[in-house]
């Protein structure tokens, strides 16, 4: 079968990592190889680079070259030929997340950001430049996102920014959304199960849940 690229997106406390798990399972049942990443990470090279990330201040240029930098690394490594072998990638965060994050979090030049991912996100030899397949957006008000953020864990240099910053974030994703059909917005205020019924309407509805050849369904 075809590779699947899916990713989830959204703000911190939206609860986006709560539904990879049966995401897996949803695949796996239908006799699909899935291959699980996050970003920034996912190789040895990028989950170094999300340390520092993470960790250390620095001035947008600079984060938004390393997240492109660890990003090249997730790509050429384990994306690409995921996607060649005809798995589902399910990856936490793709560079929608960088221009919600370094792009409307930080301020940081969207022009130079869409230079970034052509650079990064050429496919060789081809002009379309990888994309996902489909992205879940986890869409929750930044005030709500705070609540549930609060206590949870030691938060990192991003889940200690103020919810000022996660308004202008949540603007970010909504810019990169309009028009994307690639974009499924989930109403992510809602209970747990209610949000995940959402999630496998929208994978039913774009027909993504079809059993590989040969399998039970
Ligand atoms: P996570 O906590 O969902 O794993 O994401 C790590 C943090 O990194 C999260 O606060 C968002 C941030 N981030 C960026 O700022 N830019 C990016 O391009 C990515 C992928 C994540």
């Amino acid at each position: 079968m075809k590779g699947l690229f899916l990713t989830l997106e959204g703000i911190d406390g939206a609860g986006k990592s709560s539904h990879i798990d049966a995401l897996e399972a949803l695949f796996r049942a239908r006799g699909r190889q899935v291959t699980r990443s996050r970003e920034p990470g996912g190789t040895p090279l990028a989950e170094t680079l999300r340390g520092l990330i993470l960790e250390q201040p620095m001035d947008a240029l600079t984060e938004s070259l390393l997240v492109f930098a660890a990003r090249r690394d997730h790509v050429v490594r384990v994306i690409e030929p995921a996607l060649a072998r005809g798995d589902v990638v399910l990856c936490d965060r793709f560079t929608d997340a960088t221009f919600a994050y370094q792009g409307g979090g930080r301020g940081f030049d969207a022009a130079v950001l869409s230079t970034l991912e052509r650079w990064v996100q050429s496919k060789t030899g081809a002009e379309a430049l990888l994309q996902p397949d489909i992205t879940i957006w986890f869409d929750l008000a930044p005030e709500i996102a705070a609540e549930r953020l609060a206590g949870a864990r030691v938060p990192d240099k991003f889940e200690s920014q103020p919810v000022e910053f996660f308004r202008r974030v949540a603007a970010g994703y909504a810019a990169r959304a309009a028009g994307e059909p690639r974009f499924v917005r989930i109403d992510a205020a809602r209970p747990r199960e209610a949000v995940w019924q959402q999630i496998e309407a929208a994978l039913a509805g774009r027909g993504l849940l079809a059993s590989a050849a040969g399998s039970a369904p």
